[in-house]
């Protein structure tokens, strides 16, 4: 039986730095007590009455605000402000940088979170998640943390994870050594490592895209989708599976146990947004946790870790999963693509028939 809990192996990781001060691990604790409470707010369902849209509320992203997602966000804020090791916090679900209420002591570490991905997802009972991603502050900042404190590549990370609430409860962490994912214990209440060192596999035979955006993909998505369906027939000669959950947490955490590539790339809709999925608490932990585990992530055109914010909502195009096909997909990106394929999908009597 596993028997290492979360609080175990940070200790144990924190001997790799002498000068450490347990701060650190203190913040990682309070986000795992965050998810463990997360976790019991929506294993409920139903019966919690909190279920279904809040009233007339629209996020920041301009998205419909489900109950869950207010109540998510509200116990990140109460647990994660109490620990005395954050300057500040940013949230999908708040408009601005949260400050630190006077009455708690400040730290150096920045949190930047989405409460409940997937939320959608909720109501269905189908796995939802939390993803999170620790920065340092600056050395300057100031009583009041500010957007721009926050505009920091994901290199800079220095923890990122997720929990997944899905038949058991998961969180999936980085400290910048590996992945490790700790399944929560019902009976401890207590996160118990159970998957040691994760690494995605480098090939896989299955991918994630929402197929109903697929007229207005981009070429290189078009070309590397079209191959895959053509399987055995095309130039990839063997065959892929297809998966759409619509949490990117689900969909990460399936390519973390399993391989395979995921993608919710820039596409024609509304030229003005760059993505669909948020660069600092979505994009950039979700990268940190792939590169770690030996997969890769990136924008199509350069690694997502590279990428300098300048905005804390900011948009992206990302690809994550097994390192081959990332890389393909990526050189269909920045090079030739391939020579012309026969295209099925977006022929006329295809199943994605493309727009005159
Ligand atoms: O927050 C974004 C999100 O819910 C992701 O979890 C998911 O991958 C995506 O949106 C689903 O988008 P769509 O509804 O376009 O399939």
């Amino acid at each position: 039986m596993p028997k290492t809990t979360l609080a175990q192996y940070l200790i144990q990781e924190r001997r790799r730095f002498s000068d450490a001060t347990g701060d650190f691990n203190s913040l990682i604790l309070n986000v795992a007590t965050t998810c463990k409470r997360i976790s019991r707010a929506i294993e409920q369902g139903a019966l919690s009455g909190v279920q279904g849209d809040a009233d007339g509320a629209i996020n920041v992203q301009g998205e419909q605000q489900k109950k869950l997602d207010v109540v998510c966000n509200n116990i990140f804020l109460e647990v994660n402000q109490e620990g005395g090791n954050l300057a500040g916090m940013v949230s999908e679900e708040l408009e601005a940088p949260y400050q630190i209420p006077v009455e708690y002591s400040r730290g150096k570490y920045l949190l930047a979170f989405d409460p409940l991905d997937g939320s959608t997802n909720v109501d269905v009972n189908v796995s939802v998640g939390s993803v999170f991603s620790v920065l340092r502050a600056p050395d300057n900042v100031a009583d009041i943390v500010v957007e721009s404190d926050f505009l920091q590549p994901g290199s800079k990370q220095v923890a990122a994870g997720y929990a997944i609430y899905g038949p058991s409860t998961m969180l999936v962490l980085t400290v910048g050594n590996g992945v490790n994912g700790f399944t929560l214990d019902p009976n401890l209440g207590e996160f118990v490592l159970t998957h040691p060192e994760l690494r995605v596999p480098e090939r896989t035979q299955e991918f994630a895209i929402n197929a109903s955006n697929s007229r207005f993909w981009e070429a290189p998505i078009k070309h590397y989708v079209t191959e895959c369906l053509q399987g055995t027939d095309g130039t990839r000669g063997k065959n892929f599976n297809m998966r759409w959950v619509a949490s990117m947490v689900a969909e990460a955490h399936r390519i973390v146990m399993r391989g395979g590539i995921f993608m919710y790339p820039r596409d024609g809709r509304d030229p003005s947004k760059a993505g669909r999925l948020r660069l600092l608490y979505e994009a950039n932990p979700i990268a940190f946790i792939m590169e770690q585990a030996g997969g890769r992530a990136s924008t199509g055109h350069q690694p997502i870790l590279s990428v300098q914010p300048t905005s804390v909502h900011q948009r992206i195009a990302l690809i994550f999963g097994s390192r081959e096909e990332v890389e393909r997909l990526e050189s269909y990106h920045t090079g030739q693509l391939p020579s012309s394929l026969p295209d099925p999908l977006f022929q006329e009597r295809s199943l994605f028939r493309e727009s005159a």
